[in-house]
């Protein structure tokens, strides 16, 4: 038997082509690992009507972790019409299968580093070196969603809360809500790994980017866990920003910050953002993060009109490889493939169309594992 069991989930698009990007450097590294298939994306919710297959989750359970590459996903109209004729008019729903299983798996830390390699030319700054972890199960991604308002929910909110009044003279028909839902524990588990990565990584500081002034419920329980559990960190600063001057401080002084921490949406937002600042998609990486199973991805999309040409920067792709070989301890490993990847932007000789280069996506992984 091998020492871990990997699952890669090409998923759709270009999520292939990177996939196959990662296979030639997972080769060139030799772990003692077995890799299997797994079956997620469109393809499957227009054959099947289920994008994540129930043999999806059972072999998952069976793995250490998983890589995973990118999914589409369409709008309600537009996902029904795509299934087979068989499928349709039974009223399934399209879910983001990404979005289930970080929830399904409760894999409730997203890491997603945003480190500026040397050389590379899209860097905004070359001093940037930030880390955001991002609370990836609850929040606005809870699914606790209602369009028409139903009665019943609609009295509890005028009973519990006197700003319903505004909306005495609106239609449940013209009411739409998506609850924004925190638990204490959610919050403080995601601030906890905050806290012990700055403290392992060497960071001064870790933010917490929420905007407690005004949701003061949800940012508000957050910001006060917290400061609890900063001062089990003396000798790291807790500093609270609000997530709208986040964005704006992150593009004046990035250099600034080290450690942020937020909620989920709050922290899709915001990594993005830091994503540009190293680069841009292709260079942004993930991990889904929880305390049985963690899966890694690029944090890009599956762009559709670029699939099968090889021509996207597979660099996420191989950089989640790399958080994914910390996770499991091979920190060797780890560091060899980030100073790999480091050399071949440093050179700038192999470079995708991102790049201003006219290198395949293939031809970055074979350079990359080249210097491997
Ligand atoms: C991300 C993506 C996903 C998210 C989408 C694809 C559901 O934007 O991983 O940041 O919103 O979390
Ligand atoms: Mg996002």
């Amino acid at each position: 038997m091998t020492k871990y069991k990997i699952a890669l989930m090409p998923g759709d698009g270009i999520g292939k082509d990177v996939m196959d990007a990662a296979e030639i450097v997972l080769e060139k590294l030799a772990l003692d690992a077995e890799y299997v298939h797994a079956d997620i994306g469109w393809e499957f919710w227009c054959k099947e009507g289920e994008p994540f297959p129930q043999r999806t989750v059972d072999l998952l359970k069976t793995c250490d972790c998983a890589l995973f590459a990118a999914i589409t996903s369409k709008p309600k109209e537009e996902a029904e019409a795509e299934l087979i004729p068989e499928l349709q008019g039974q009223g399934l729903i399209y879910r983001s299968p990404i979005v289930r299983l970080r929830q399904q798996f409760d894999l409730y830390t997203n890491l997603r580093p945003c480190k500026a390699f040397e050389g590379n030319p899209l860097n905004y700054r070359d001093d940037i070196d930030l880390v955001v972890f991002r609370e990836n199960t609850q929040g606005l991604y809870a699914g606790v969603e209602f369009h028409p308002l139903p009665a019943d929910v609609r009295m509890a909110l005028e009973k519990h809360s006197a700003n319903m009044a505004a909306f005495d003279n609106v239609a449940s028909e013209d009411i739409a809500l998506s609850t924004r839902i925190f638990t204490r524990e959610g919050c403080q588990r995601i601030v906890r790994r905050a806290f012990e990565y700055a403290d392992q990584h060497g960071y001064p500081t870790v933010t917490i980017v929420e905007k407690p002034n005004v949701i003061r419920e949800t940012s508000g329980l957050m910001v006060r866990e917290a400061r609890k559990i900063s001062a089990e960190y003396p000798e790291i600063d807790l500093w609270e920003t609000n997530i709208d001057a986040m964005a704006m401080w992150l593009l004046k002084n990035p250099d600034d910050y080290g450690v942020l921490v937020s909620s989920n949406m709050f922290g899709d937002i915001i990594s993005d953002l830091a994503a540009q600042l190293v680069g841009g998609l292709g260079f942004a990486s993930s991990g889904n993060i929880g305390d049985e199973l963690a899966v890694f991805e690029p944090t890009h999309g599956s762009a559709p009109k670029y699939a099968g040409m090889y021509k996207v920067n597979p660099m996420a792709m191989l950089l989640a490889i790399k958080l994914m070989l910390d996770w499991l301890g091979e920190t060797a490993q780890a560091a060899a493939l980030e100073q790999a990847i480091a050399e071949v932007i440093a050179e700038g000789q192999v470079r995708t169309y991102d790049m201003q280069g006219n290198a395949s996506t293939l031809d970055v992984a074979r350079a990359v594992a080249e210097k491997l």
